[in-house]
């Protein structure tokens, strides 16, 4: 089956809903963070500390272009990788993307009090929120060939509405 890849802002449920989709349609779990910080033995906040966002970013897209050759896998993307479009490109040849799409402060609340996320380590958080979403939107609706609200549901609902959605494109290219 062709992969079907998580897109959407830090907070949205990416990791948690990739879980519950590849226990239930037996598909690999592969969270694009992890792969990262397994490649080079660090974790993302150290990379960013001593390597800068920029490190980074060659880093992702090193594992995306390694990992979207491979099929049968539910993929979580960490939530910049829209920010290249060859990215973008790459997991699209072999996979079918979800934007999980979150109200802002839904997503404050659910990453206020991580220490994990280098980019949100500022004082005014909700305004780095709402600014990075203004500056990804278009991407992530660019790249989508879903979008699930994603705000209100629990992981179980979510992982429901998105087979549902998967289903009927897979059913139409048959
Ligand atoms: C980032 C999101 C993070 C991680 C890194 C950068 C971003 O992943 O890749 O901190 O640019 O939005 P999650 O979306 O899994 O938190």
């Amino acid at each position: 089956m062709r992969n079907v890849v998580l897109v959407g802002f830090m907070g949205s449920g990416k990791s948690s809903v990739s879980k519950a989709l590849a226990k239930s349609l037996n598909m690999t779990l592969v969270n694009t963070d992890l792969a990262v910080e397994k490649d080079i033995g660090k974790k993302i906040s150290r990379i960013f500390s001593e390597q800068g966002e920029r490190v980074f970013r060659q880093l992702e897209y090193q594992v995306i272009k390694k990992i979207s050759k491979n099929e049968n896998q539910i993929i979580a993307c960490g939530g910049g990788v829209v920010l290249n479009s060859e990215n973008t490109e790459n997991l699209k040849k072999n996979g079918l993307i979800v934007y999980l799409r979150t109200d802002s402060q839904v997503l404050l609340e659910r990453v206020k009090d991580s220490m994990k996320k280098p980019l949100l380590d500022v004082t005014d958080k909700e305004k780095q929120i709402k600014s990075l979403i203004e500056s990804r939107e278009e991407k992530y609706l660019a790249a989508a060939d879903f979008v699930v609200d994603s705000s209100n549901l629990s992981i179980e609902e979510l992982a429901g509405e998105i087979q549902r959605l998967i289903g009927v494109k897979e059913d139409a290219a048959r």
